[in-house]
């Protein structure tokens, strides 16, 4: 199937054409009059409540247009730390722009806890029907920077089911195999193409 997947962030769409290639799927970006749409987030949502805003929003930006009956994907995401209570959370991306990756480090400077997860919410919109999937990377906050590879807070986070980089240090293909996003994406695509028993 060919599906549009409604972001900016061109990091996440490789992860997803990448993920989804190997399921039948060809991940693009959605495009309105040539540019990403530019979505209103709900503020003091949860990130499900956003994930089902965008696919609205993404829903009536195509009504009537020639995108009307494809197949849209949104996603949203985020770093959920334990020791702060959950915190960035929903405000991961504010947190990211404002006090950085600095500023989770030095937040966790006296916390030996450093256990933390990245959760994913995908939607699917497919013939007026929406689908989602959850999907969960638990790991820890390093305790310094490493890494330049992926986006956002991939060099401050240790994923559990790695071998103990840094996101920032994985190849996009190991990242996606054990990372919130892999897990989500491959949940609804088994729920558009259940598996054969
Ligand atoms: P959003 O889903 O695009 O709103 O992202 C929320 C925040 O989580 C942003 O600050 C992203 O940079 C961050 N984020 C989402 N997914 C990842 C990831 O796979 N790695 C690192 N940071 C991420």
């Amino acid at each position: 199937m060919r599906i549009l997947f409604a972001t900016g962030n061109e990091h996440k769409i490789s992860e997803a054409a990448a993920i989804l290639a190997p399921l039948g799927h060809e991940v693009e970006p959605l495009l309105i009059q040539g540019k990403p749409p530019d979505f209103i987030e709900p503020q003091a949502e949860g990130i499900v409540e956003v994930a089902l805003s965008k696919i609205e929003q993404a829903r009536e930006l195509v009504m009537g247009t020639k995108l009307e009956d494809s197949i849209i994907l949104v996603e949203d995401s985020g770093l959920f730390i334990d020791a702060l209570g959950g915190f960035p959370g929903p405000y991961s991306s504010y947190v990211e722009s404002t006090i950085g990756l600095s500023g989770i480090l030095q937040l966790m400077s006296a916390e030996s806890e450093r256990g933390a997860e990245f959760r994913a919410i995908t939607a699917i919109s497919i013939e007026g029907n929406t689908v989602t999937a959850t999907g969960i990377c638990r790991g820890k906050i390093s305790e310094q920077f490493s890494g330049d590879m992926g986006f956002g807070y991939d060099p401050i986070f240790i994923p559990e089911d790695g071998d103990g980089r840094t996101c920032g240090e994985m190849s996009s293909f190991d990242k996606s195999s054990i990372s919130h996003r892999g897990r989500a994406l491959k949940a609804v695509s088994e729920l558009l193409n259940p598996p054969s028993k």
